[in-house]
């Protein structure tokens, strides 16, 4: 049966499209959220702010303070994405990811939820062989908040010509994305990997030894170990036969691009960026300022993104399953953004086109 809610409850969301694709994959998005409120009858109150490179440009700043006050007094935000290649010689302040990397912290996002899931249209167009693809369904779990991307001493001193970052993760940190990880897999196939790097890294020992600590809270579910270099291959060789994987933020992030190319596109992934309080919901992929500006974008990781909202901030878990299941059937029907259409000589399918097709489906 339909929920229908009243039309006045009003979901407050901020909007940050940011850079390159980023604008055109929102827009889609977007338009599938204005054809969930239109079924459901739900009120989605958005505002758009600056981010990134098109806010350095306008303001100065790539994440003012304007956009972060409306994403603190938002129910959620979306950000399409950020960078840009006129930034590269810019200071660190002044880099587009510098205000994406801010606005995690501010908001608490510690959790950032990664689901890698092969579509089954879309197991010819995995670079990996359809009978070891088929079925894949990993969650990665990616601590957002610390380790390489945040520890200090950080810089790069020109005259001596020595830079520095700092791996560092305490135990808190630790055990409590252990904790989301062990609490999500409770709700899936009961088996986390801890990807880490122990043979190497004091910091991982650490991460081993927490996240062992913490998996004996959960008697039900599996946990094993891996190291992330093992890891980069099992998921090429054996994508299927992981459940949850969790791991530290640069690992996540590297291990995230691979999950997406090995379900058939980088484009296909979306996330949710979980905390303490305001949910952050973006794609997995960057700006793509290869194909910016030329509705070339695939829109599946945005709009999965958005059913990611749905479910987890709005606490709409049935109108996210719509938009999945939409996502599923235009798949289906054969329509393919040029990311997925394969040698087969499919006609590609635009992002506008392609956003258009799933509001659709999602509409009555
Ligand atoms: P990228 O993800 O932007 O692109 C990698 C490749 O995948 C490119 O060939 C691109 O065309 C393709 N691709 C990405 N998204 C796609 C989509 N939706 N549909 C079809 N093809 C898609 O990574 P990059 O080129 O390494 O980085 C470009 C910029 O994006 C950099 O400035 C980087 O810092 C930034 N970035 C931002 C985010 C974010 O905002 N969350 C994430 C990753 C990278
Ligand atoms: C991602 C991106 C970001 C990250 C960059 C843009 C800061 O690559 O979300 O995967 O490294 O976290
Ligand atoms: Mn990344």
């Amino acid at each position: 049966m339909e929920e229908h809610l009243s039309p006045d409850a009003t979901h407050k969301l901020a909007v940050l499209p940011g850079d390159g694709v980023g604008p055109e994959v929102t827009d889609a998005a977007l338009a599938v959220l204005e054809a969930v409120g239109a079924r459901f009858g739900i009120g989605f109150e958005t505002s758009s702010h600056p981010v990134g490179w098109t806010a350095v440009q306008a303001t100065g700043s790539p994440l003012p303070e304007a956009t972060l006050e409306a994403c603190r007094g938002a129910d959620a935000v979306f950000l399409g994405a950020v960078g840009h290649p006129d930034a590269d010689g810019e200071p660190p302040e002044r880099r587009p990811e510098a205000g994406l990397l801010k606005l995690r912290r501010e908001l608490g996002c510690y959790a950032n939820l990664r689901p890698a899931r092969i579509y089954a249209a879309l197991e010819d167009r995995s670079p990996v062989a359809r009978e070891r693809v088929k079925g894949t369904d990993l969650l990665l779990v990616r601590e957002l908040a610390g380790g390489l991307y945040y520890g200090e001493p950080r810089g790069w001193d020109r005259e001596e010509g020595r830079a520095v970052n700092t791996l560092v993760y305490t135990r808190p940190e630790i055990e409590r994305i252990a904790r989301t990880a062990f609490e999500l897999a409770r709700g899936r196939r009961r088996h986390v990997v801890s990807v880490d790097k122990a043979n190497v890294l004091d910091v991982s020992r650490l991460w081993r030894h927490v996240v062992t600590e913490v998996a004996a809270d959960y008697p039900d579910v599996r946990l094993d170990h891996m190291l992330v270099d093992r890891a980069a291959m099992e998921l090429v060789i054996r994508p299927a036969a992981w459940d949850v994987w969790l791991t530290s933020n640069l690992f996540g992030d590297i291990l995230s691009d691979e999950a997406g190319a090995v379900v058939g596109s980088l484009g296909l992934l979306g996330s949710a960026s979980l905390g303490d309080g305001v949910g952050l919901y973006e794609p997995v992929h960057g700006s793509a300022p290869d194909i910016a500006g030329q509705d070339k974008a695939n829109p599946v990781g945005a709009i999965a993104s958005m059913a990611m909202m749905l479910r987890h901030s709005f606490g709409l878990a049935q109108q996210a399953a719509v938009v999945e299941d939409a996502l599923e059937t235009v798949l289906a029907s054969g329509l393919r953004t040029a990311d997925i259409t394969g040698s087969g000589g499919t006609e590609a399918t635009g992002t506008r086109a392609f956003a258009a097709a799933v509001a659709d489906v999602v509409r009555p």
